[in-house]
Parts: structure tokens; C-alpha cells; sequence
């Protein structure tokens, strides 16, 4: 493997060479070079023009489909189930540990104390939700659980010595 690697370096380098030299030998000649520069200069307007595009394009199809859904409250507020945490060092509290799938929940996160991160994951210890829990101020989070199941709920915010066992657990119970 390695030898083949340094035969391909060794190659390039030969032809990277070979390249200085046509260039070189190459650059006293000025009779071609307006026609040539004529070519070149509109290629390369269209080519801009073919980038901005290219660029415009890649980045609406990309954004488009957002990974977050949409935090604005499209019910009215009886649909939602509330959920009230808290961010302690070092421990989460909940109003309610249990929710139901297919109904939106509206967190409302805060820190007690600190920073902290509220992070909620499935049993793939995929996350699915997150926001700030800060002092002072309430975060809404608003998530619709798709899937019944235990969900783990860990902090994603360095909030001192014990941040990595401040976890807790959200149990979404199947919808009747
Ligand atoms: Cu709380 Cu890290």
C-alpha cells in the first residue's frame, strides 16, 4: 500500500514538473494572447454565474428541510401537555415524568442554579430534543414524541463536578 502511495506521489511529481516546464518554456509567446484571454474571461463569467447558482441552489435545497421542527404553538394551548423542569446541580426535576406519544409537549426549562443542558434521547440514545436551562429565564421547547418508549434525559451543558450524572427519565406512553 505504501509503495503504491509513493509510486502515485512520485507520478504526480513528475507531472507537476512536466507542467512548470510547458509553462515556462511557453510564457515568452504573446502573440495568442488576447484571443486566448477573450475565451478564458468569458468562461470564467459563466462559470461565476454557474457557482452563485450552484451555490443559491444547494443551499435553499439544503436548509429547506430544517431538522427542528417549528417552535410556534399551532393549537390551542389545552392540546399541549406541560411539562415544568428544573436544572439543579446536579439533578433534573419534573412536574410530571410521564407523557403521552402523538400529543405535543411544551417543556418549560429552566436552571436553578447554573447553565444547564436539557437533552432528551431515545432508547437509541439518540437525541431528539434539547434546549438551554438557564437561571431566570424559561425556554419553551415544544416536541411531539412519535414513538412510545423510556426516554432518557441527560445535560448537555458543563454545569461543575457531577454534570455527567445529572440524568433522569421520561416515560411516553402510547396514546389511547
Ligand atoms: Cu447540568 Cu451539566
Amino acid at each position: 500500500m505504501q509503495s503504491i502511495a509513493s509510486y502515485i506521489t512520485l507520478l504526480g511529481t513528475v507531472l507537476l514538473i512536466g507542467v512548470f516546464y510547458f509553462v515556462i518554456s511557453n510564457s515568452k509567446l504573446q502573440e495568442e494572447y488576447s484571443s486566448f484571454s477573450k475565451k478564458w474571461y468569458s468562461f470564467r463569467g459563466k462559470w461565476f454565474i454557474f457557482l452563485i447558482i450552484l451555490g443559491t441552489a444547494l443551499t435553499l435545497g439544503t436548509l429547506i428541510p430544517f431538522p427542528i421542527p417549528s417552535q410556534a404553538k399551532v393549537y390551542s394551548s389545552d392540546d399541549y401537555q406541560q411539562v415544568d423542569v428544573s436544572g439543579h446541580q446536579w439533578y433534573w426535576t419534573m412536574s410530571t415524568d410521564t407523557v403521552v406519544a402523538g400529543k405535543p409537549v411544551e417543556f418549560r426549562v429552566i436552571g436553578a442554579d447554573v447553565n444547564h443542558g436539557f437533552g432528551v434521547y431515545n432508547e437509541d440514545l439518540e437525541l431528539v430534543a434539547q434546549v438551554q436551562a438557564m437561571p431566570d429565564y424559561t425556554n419553551k421547547l415544544i416536541h411531539t414524541f412519535d414513538e412510545p418508549g423510556k426516554y432518557r434525559i441527560f445535560c448537555l451543558e458543563y454545569c461543575g463536578l457531577a454534570h455527567h450524572v445529572m440524568m433522569s427519565e421520561l416515560k411516553v406512553e402510547a396514546a389511547n
